[in-house]
């Protein structure tokens, strides 16, 4: 069975209020609509179709993924929005109407709904809602068929008390939509082309409407306001937080994690409150995070310890290194087993020797430390001209003093000796000590200055 799928994706979204088109908006960093195509990428489809409008050329640069884009001008309906992807459906195809602002639908709610489909039938997901308040009402006959969909505005009183709703999301073969599509009507009180008209004329061809059920009503939730939107990124979130505790996880607070993109974990790893986590972060086993942790794009090893405040992007972390608290690891920085980066600290694109240790207020750039490497507090290593940047080739066991320059390009041999305060330039020899500062003199007698008095 070939699976072609249909974004609609040409609402404008006006509860937004927002510059951005609605579909743009981010459930976990992702735009809703990326998150249907992902979804349904899954699901072995040969084609996905997106219908833009309101915002088309934004929508358009934001999806990179392989579609087919279909425009509706002007927004006349649900119907007419299939209706302009149509002509790039195949007759044969199974044909899965999704919506860009309908984000959350899983795969195997969809993967059920479009196994209902046959040339006799049409597969409808549909939702019990305790308030079913402006949504479209599932009409079924005696036996319990479902012959129509009412929309809200145009119900009687009885059906507005019917509890189960359209969630818009159905499946149909193609040739059947491209029959019935042409026929639709928009007399009725939006002035629109339903698509759920079809329902009626589907039984009206004799077939059967087969219903699937999402396992969650968040699943079909769509997204009209920035209310909802964060109603749903909280939904969202505690899944993942659920996967990461069943994965292996202590989480200090399941409210307060929030996941951007993908946690990869291994066992007894402890998760502190407020920590975010964005692309694809992998964690060893015992690992430690503490409170108030951004961690991007980073493969962690086992044992680490992470503290407080600490930032890590684009990075590799060894086994049992620890880091922060107040730390900031930018991309680049690679730390082999037992290192360690303390407090105010930076570095960029650094290779951290096993077991070397910048402790404190540094900034280190574009460097190699070898092994057992002591940088001391407040070490910088001036990496930039102002034009190019430059390396810095630190040797093993190295003893950097506190506060010293290190501007580079400068290397510095194994088991080299920095003096405190040094401004190094130029290359230092193995097992060198080397100072580069102001020679100190102490003058005997010396006379403060003292207040001026006023005149
Ligand atoms: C629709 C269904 C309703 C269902 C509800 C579920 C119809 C007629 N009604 O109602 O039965 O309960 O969804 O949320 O289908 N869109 C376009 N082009 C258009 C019109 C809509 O792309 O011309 C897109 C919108 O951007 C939106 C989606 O289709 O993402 C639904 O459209 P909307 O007008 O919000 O339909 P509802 O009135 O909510
Ligand atoms: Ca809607």
């Amino acid at each position: 069975m070939s699976i072609e799928v249909i974004i609609l994706a040409a609402g404008q979204g006006s509860r937004m209020k927002s510059e951005l088109p609605k579909v743009l908006h981010a459930i976990a960093g992702k735009p809703m609509v990326k998150h249907v195509i992902d979804t349904v990428k899954t699901l072995d489809c040969s084609a996905i179709h997106v219908v833009v409008g309101h915002g088309a050329d934004a929508v358009k640069n934001a999806v990179t993924d392989e579609v087919t884009w279909a425009l509706q001008e002007q927004q006349l309906g649900t119907g007419h929005a299939v209706a302009q992807a149509l002509p790039n459906v195949s007759d044969d195809s199974t044909v899965l109407i999704l919506y860009g602002d309908v984000p959350l639908t899983s795969r195997d709610t969809l993967s059920s709904l479009v196994q209902h489909v046959n040339e006799r039938t049409l597969a409808l997901l549909t939702v019990n809602l305790d308030d079913p308040t402006g949504y479209g009402r599932i009409i079924r006959d005696q036996p319990g068929f479902v012959k129509a969909i009412v929309e809200q505005k145009d119900a009687t009183p009885d059906q507005l008390e019917i509890k189960e709703t359209n969630t818009g999301i159905l499946a149909v073969k193609a040739h059947h939509l491209k029959k019935w599509l042409p026929l639709l009507s928009n007399s009725n009180a939006q002035g629109e082309y339903y698509l759920t008209d079809i329902i009626a004329m589907a039984v009206g061809d004799a077939m059967e409407i087969m219903v699937a059920q999402p396992s969650s009503e968040q699943e079909v939730q769509g997204v009209n306001n920035r209310l909802q939107l964060a109603t749903l990124e909280r939904w969202h979130q505690l899944r993942i937080a659920d996967q990461l505790m069943t994965d292996g996880v202590t989480l200090a607070d399941p409210a307060r994690v929030d996941v951007r993109g993908t946690v990869k974990t291994g066992t007894d790893n402890f998760i502190d409150v407020n920590c975010v986590f964005i692309g694809e972060v992998t964690l060893g086993n015992h690992v430690q995070i503490g409170p108030n942790c951004l961690i991007k794009d980073a493969t962690i090893g086992d044992d680490v310890v992470i503290e407080a405040n600490t930032i890590i992007d684009s990075s590799e972390i060894g086994n049992a290194c620890t880091i922060g608290p107040f730390a900031r690891v930018r991309p680049g920085t690679v730390m082999a087993e037992k290192a360690k980066i303390g407090n105010f600290v930076e570095t960029k694109k650094t290779i951290v020797g096993a077991g070397s240790k910048i402790n404190h207020l540094s900034y280190v750039g574009d460097a190699v430390l070898g092994q057992h490497v002591n940088v001391g507090a407040g070490t910088i290593t001036c990496n930039y001209d102002g034009v190019n940047k430059f390396k810095t080739t630190i040797g093993h066991g190295v003893f950097v003093g506190s506060n010293s320059s290190l501007v580079a390009p400068v290397t510095i041999g194994d088991y080299a000796t920095l003096g405190a305060g040094s401004v190094i330039t130029k290359t230092v020899e193995t097992e060198q000590l080397a100072i580069a500062r102001g020679k100190q003199r102490n003058i005997d007698g010396w006379q403060r200055p003292v207040k001026k008095q006023d005149n």
